[in-house]
């Protein structure tokens, strides 16, 4: 865990543009995390969540504000893990194959920019480690950006 976040630090080492540090942190942790079928981001606008750099198939370019695991975790500020995506109320599904989900939001500013995103086609897959090892990954991406690209 501490070798994946050292690399994830490594990677956003060369540029402060938000959009080239998600695109190649969505990369290397799809590649790097076994048993994912989706990892992206998603940004937080005023009307809802809108698809950002991202691994996998094709997902929902929209979600609404008041939806879904992405939204909640928006709005309570904290990683959500879900173990059973069908237990969780309004769970909004892109992808048929997903089965848990972990989503961490990016504090900017104490403001949540962009949330990560990540599913797993296996029932129950996120561990408490791995919560704390995208907040620290998602921390660094926080302070190591410069944000003011997006409006
Ligand atoms: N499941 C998410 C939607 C995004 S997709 O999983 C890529 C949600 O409920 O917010």
């Amino acid at each position: 865990m501490e070798m994946l976040l050292r690399q994830a630090e490594s990677l956003m080492a060369d540029t402060r543009d938000p959009w080239a540090n998600m695109a190649n942190l969505s990369a290397f942790l799809f590649h790097e995390l076994q048993d994912i079928n989706w990892l992206g981001f998603y940004r937080v606008r005023a009307n809802g969540l809108l698809l950002g750099p991202f691994q996998g198939r094709p997902a929902c370019v929209h979600l609404p504000p008041d939806k879904g695991v992405c939204a909640h975790a928006a709005a309570t500020r904290q990683t959500v893990i879900v173990d059973d995506v069908h237990a969780f109320p309004g769970h909004i599904s892109c992808d048929a194959r997903s089965r848990s989900e972990l989503v961490t939001p990016v504090l900017v500013d104490n403001r949540v920019k962009v949330v990560l995103d990540i599913d797993s086609p296996v029932p129950a897959r996120f561990t408490v480690v791995e919560r704390l090892l995208m907040e620290k990954i998602t921390g660094i991406l926080a302070d190591y950006s410069d944000w003011s690209v997006l409006t």
